[in-house]
């Protein structure tokens, strides 16, 4: 049953054009997210759900020893193509990573470990491959921020989640970080950040851009393809929503926690 969800989740992520999302809309955060962090020469740095390598490359370019990991082989070879920098890459799976325990000074996440269906799992892999006195940094989603609430109005349009699976945003809620990582961190700091947005013109815009090109939102209308009502309905929804968040001239604030935090021991 997981292969069969991670299949699905490798699909998903391939589909559409991801690295245009990286490009033209989320770039910003991964440097962000390697400044955050602290990362710089010497350092061997764990990038997980690293896609095309929006944080990896970034930080590989500080001199970091880089490794860029993720469940989707189409993204990370986009990004080996494009990096023009020396970094490892390596499919994974965040909820079960390849790699020896403490193996890594620091162990970043840029919108990317929030997208495992497991948090737990997904947690407790983190500290595991982070040595003890090393740092982990995420930048993920809020619940309350317009990726988060894209994810709200897109829900009752999927097909259902796996039994056990938890919805990305929580990522992007302090509390819920930090059931997940209790007593294995200290020092955590905690930011909520927005990613200034102005690729759109129009709500119309956004609304095509991401069903052409954002995995998760083709899948949902995948799964409502043969009731056209579902589709009119959620459309229209999606536009709503963009529209609560346009500042004007289709600019937006996408809100997102930076989470910066030293593993204990
Ligand atoms: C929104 S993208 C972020 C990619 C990149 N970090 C960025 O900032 O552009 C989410 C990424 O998480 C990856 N992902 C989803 N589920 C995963 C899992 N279980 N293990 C590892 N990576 C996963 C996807 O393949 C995708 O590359």
């Amino acid at each position: 049953m997981t292969t069969t969800v991670k299949t699905k989740h490798r699909a998903m992520w391939a589909s559409g054009d991801y690295p245009a999302v990286a490009s033209d809309l989320v770039a910003p955060l991964g440097p962000a997210l390697v400044q955050a962090a602290g990362i710089g020469p010497g350092q061997k740095v764990l990038d997980v759900g690293a896609g095309t390598g929006n944080a990896a490359i970034p930080a590989a370019r500080t001199g970091a020893t880089v490794t860029a990991s993720d469940l989707t082989p189409e993204l990370l070879a986009v990004g080996e193509k494009n990096s023009h920098v020396n970094l490892t890459w390596t499919e994974a799976d965040a909820e079960d990573l390849p790699f020896e325990t403490g193996a890594f000074d620091t162990v970043i996440s840029c919108i990317g470990v929030m997208f495992a269906p497991f948090h737990t799992a997904a947690a407790a892999e983190l500290l595991r491959v982070c040595r003890p006195g090393g740092t982990i940094g995420l930048a993920n989603w809020t619940p309350e921020g317009f990726i988060g609430q894209m994810f709200a109005t897109m829900k009752p349009y999927a097909a259902p989640p796996p039994p056990g699976a938890q919805p990305p945003p929580l990522w992007g809620d302090p509390a819920h970080l930090a059931s997940l990582f209790g007593d294995g961190v200290t020092d955590v700091s905690v930011e909520r950040r927005t990613l200034h947005v102005e690729h759109f013109r129009t709500a119309v815009d956004f609304r095509d851009y991401f069903k052409a090109n954002y995995g998760p939102t083709i899948a949902v209308y995948r799964n409502i393809a043969d009731d056209p009502a579902r589709v009119a309905t959620l459309d229209a929804e999606l536009l709503a929503l963009v529209e609560r968040h346009d500042l004007g001239g289709g600019a937006m604030n996408w809100e997102y926690l930076l989470y910066i935090a030293r593993r204990a021991g």
